[in-house]
């Protein structure tokens, strides 16, 4: 069985007191920087067993090997036994951490994935909040033998050395047990003019980024024998913090390095579609096509049977009263289009309603989610994405076709069409066309052909429900 909690070796105290006193953080310090709560934070320290993926984050960030800071697998399994996650235990936890084992219906998918990374890296995409980094990081915790996933989120990275940084720190935890990284503690060494033997790197080599990170690379690749996969989430909002010419370099570097290390893989992910920040740098002046190596693959929401599974453990484990869950557990899945952060967030509050649940309270519940100016359901980003990554032309385009098909049926070009002409602002024909494929490249849109032929239509009805009440169509 994969473990799924892990506890501090208590041999271990004083490594993660002196870290925290190096470092010069707090419990409180920690856990905010890691969105993690502070009872894990202090479980972590007294040695009590944490949930897998936070102890490995709050090993890398205490700069800590977690396989050697963990109980030895033998006292692990004698105390894991009382915390063996159970099937009952399911509780909602919208957009919260939750361990592998809460993670339903994604085994098919990463066994794909595992798959498809024996061949060739792979960017995953998908429309927010569909489960793309639960996923990877189920990946990570759960990966087979010949792989080394390596999961870091780079959304707070603000510069190529920093991100550099960051990949070495996680290469050095990995590589505690095969021996040192040695060529960048040489090169550092040879920067700074004394043996170097810090974790964080000295201004000076700011300028060294490539090197730093080829080199890195270099001992990765060198001192194990697995096949390297380094999971990097958010890389969009990385490349987005960082000048152009800064993400142009980032971009074509990482692709030299996965032609010449033929051991590395790396997968993209994020929750801003790559395309945007590769078209802007193509502004920019750039021409290149960075990552024509990797393969696209899109993540979808969860097969109904799966979502159905997911929400009757969520159902159970709140201990809703239900009559059939079988019934219950497929509307309220249908209701959101089998998305599981939003399964999350109806069981919550399904849980606090005292009546009978049928479908139209189900469906009441939803639209006053979605109502809610308090964002609960987070879905401005919908509206924020059109004016932070559509220009001036195209956002007029982007809003009446949103508009249009927020209030029809699957409809034809030529009608949604008709519609922009008679608009002051969406005068031309083709821009109309490619705002239409930017809208399905960015998962408000697909286009289906059916009986009165090719239609555009919302990819979910959750999206086109939230459009039309926001825009008080
Ligand atoms: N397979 C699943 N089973 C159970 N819950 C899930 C699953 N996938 C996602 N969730 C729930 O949905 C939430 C959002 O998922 P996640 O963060 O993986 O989405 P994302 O696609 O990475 O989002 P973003 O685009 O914002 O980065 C999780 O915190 C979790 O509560
Ligand atoms: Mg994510």
């Amino acid at each position: 069985m994969a473990r799924s909690s892990l506890q501090l070796n208590s041999k271990w105290i004083p490594k993660v007191e002196e870290s925290l006193a190096t470092q010069q953080l707090t419990q409180r310090t920690i856990a905010e920087r890691l969105e993690i709560s502070r009872s894990s934070v202090s479980k972590f320290i007294n040695c009590k067993p944490v949930a897998l993926n936070t102890f490995i984050r709050l090993c890398q960030e205490l700069n800590l090997d977690w396989n050697g800071a963990s109980q030895p697998e033998r006292e692990w399994n004698d105390s894991i036994e009382s915390f063996r996650f159970k099937q009952d235990d399911f509780k909602s936890n919208p957009g919260g951490q939750i361990s592998p084992d809460e993670i339903v219906g994604r085994d098919r998918l990463i066994e794909q994935l595992w798959d498809r990374l024996r061949q060739q890296s792979f960017i995953f995409s998908g429309e927010r909040r569909i489960g793309k980094s639960s996923t990877l990081k189920k990946m990570t915790l759960e990966a087979p033998e010949d792989m080394l996933p390596i999961y870091r989120d780079l959304e707070g990275i603000r510069s190529p050395i920093e991100f550099v940084e960051v990949i070495w720190q996680d290469t050095e935890t990995y590589l505690r047990e095969a021996g040192k990284a040695q060529r960048v503690r040489e090169f550092v060494s040879e920067l700074i003019g004394s043996h170097f033997t810090g974790y964080r790197f000295p201004e000076i080599t700011a300028p060294h980024w490539k090197t730093l990170l080829t080199k890195t690379i270099e001992d990765l690749v060198t001192l194990q024998s697995k096949q390297i996969v380094f999971i990097w989430d958010e890389i969009p909002h990385l490349l987005g913090n960082f000048s152009d010419e800064a993400a142009m370099e980032t971009l074509d570097i990482l692709r030299s390095l996965r032609q010449t290390y033929p051991d590395i893989r790396m997968v993209f992910s994020g929750s801003i579609g790559l395309h945007h920040i590769i078209k802007n740098l193509q502004k920019a002046g750039y021409s290149n096509d960075p990552t024509n190596d990797m393969y696209p693959v899109d993540g979808q929401p969860l097969a109904q049977e799966d979502a159905i599974q997911l929400t009757i453990n969520l159902l159970r484990g709140e201990d809703v009263t239900i009559f059939n869950f079988q019934e219950t557990a497929t509307e309220i899945a249908l209701a959101v289009d089998c998305i599981p952060f939003y399964i999350h967030h109806l069981v919550n509050q399904l849980k606090d309603y005292s009546g009978e649940i049928n479908q139209e309270i189900i469906m009441n519940i939803v639209d006053e989610s979605l109502r809610n100016p308090l964002n609960l359901w987070k879905m401005e980003h919908y509206r924020e994405r059109i004016d932070n990554y559509y220009n001036d032309i195209q956002k007029p385009y982007a809003l009446e076709i949103l508009d249009i098909l927020s209030i029809n049926p699957p409809t034809p070009f030529q009608r949604i069409w008709q519609y922009l002409k008679s608009e002051p602002h969406t005068q031309d024909k083709e821009t109309a066309r490619s705002v239409l494929r930017l809208l399905m490249k960015d998962y408000y849109l697909i286009q289906e052909d059916n009986l009165s032929g090719s239609t555009y239509t919302f990819r979910y009805q959750l999206v086109q429900k939230y459009w039309r009440i926001s825009r008080g169509l």
